[in-house]
């Protein structure tokens, strides 16, 4: 699967299997965060895999738009330093990242946003100085995956060198 396709592919999923992600894939998911860049390269965030399910279950009651992560097989909280500028774009980057090298494995994965800060703080031990702002769900798909994206066309969104200006080309 080379780039392109691994974007063009990949949804978001929010049911998963049972069968287990190996630890190597794990480590690929985290390294692949670790190598992602970031604001001034300030490599402020840091991540904690939660891959316990007793942990899963705590992540999802602190969650309020992410119970799904329960039946994931691991996650990922990314916690950003909101000193940095930037930081919540830092975020977004690393997250996908972490998405498209699982992808790439056949491992789907979901992602909240929806976070009752203080509550996952505590369950999770994240110092005062850190947000955690995303929260990335993995595991092996249970459907197969029909590959369509809900998404507007490219005429609708962008355009060529002025705001509103027709684009004459496209991937066709
Ligand atoms: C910044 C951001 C925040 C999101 N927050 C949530 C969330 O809180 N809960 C959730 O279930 N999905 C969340 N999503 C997932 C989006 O709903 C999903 O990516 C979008 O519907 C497109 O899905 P698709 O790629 O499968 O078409 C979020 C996605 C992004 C990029």
């Amino acid at each position: 699967m080379d780039t392109y396709e691994a974007i063009s592919t990949k949804l978001d999923v929010r049911v998963f299997a049972t069968k287990h992600v190996d630890g190597r894939l794990k480590a690929k998911v985290l390294e692949s965060a670790r190598l992602t860049a970031s604001s001034m390269n300030s490599q402020h965030w840091r991540f904690i895999l939660v891959q316990e399910p007793k942990s899963l279950a705590t992540l999802a009651q602190d969650s309020t738009s992410g119970t799904w992560v329960k039946g994931s097989d691991f996650a990922v909280i990314v916690s950003i330093d909101p000193k940095i500028p930037g930081s919540t774009i830092d975020a977004g980057r690393v997250v996908q990242d972490m998405q498209l090298a699982a992808w790439e494995e056949g491992v789907a994965s979901g992602v909240f946003t929806g976070i009752r800060s203080q509550a996952l703080r505590k369950d999770f031990g994240i110092p005062e100085d850190l947000n955690p702002v995303i929260v990335a769900g993995f595991g092996y798909p249970k459907r197969k995956l029909l590959g369509r994206k809900n998404r507007k066309p490219l005429s609708e969104i962008a355009f060529l060198e002025r705001f509103g200006a027709e684009l004459s080309f496209s991937l066709k």
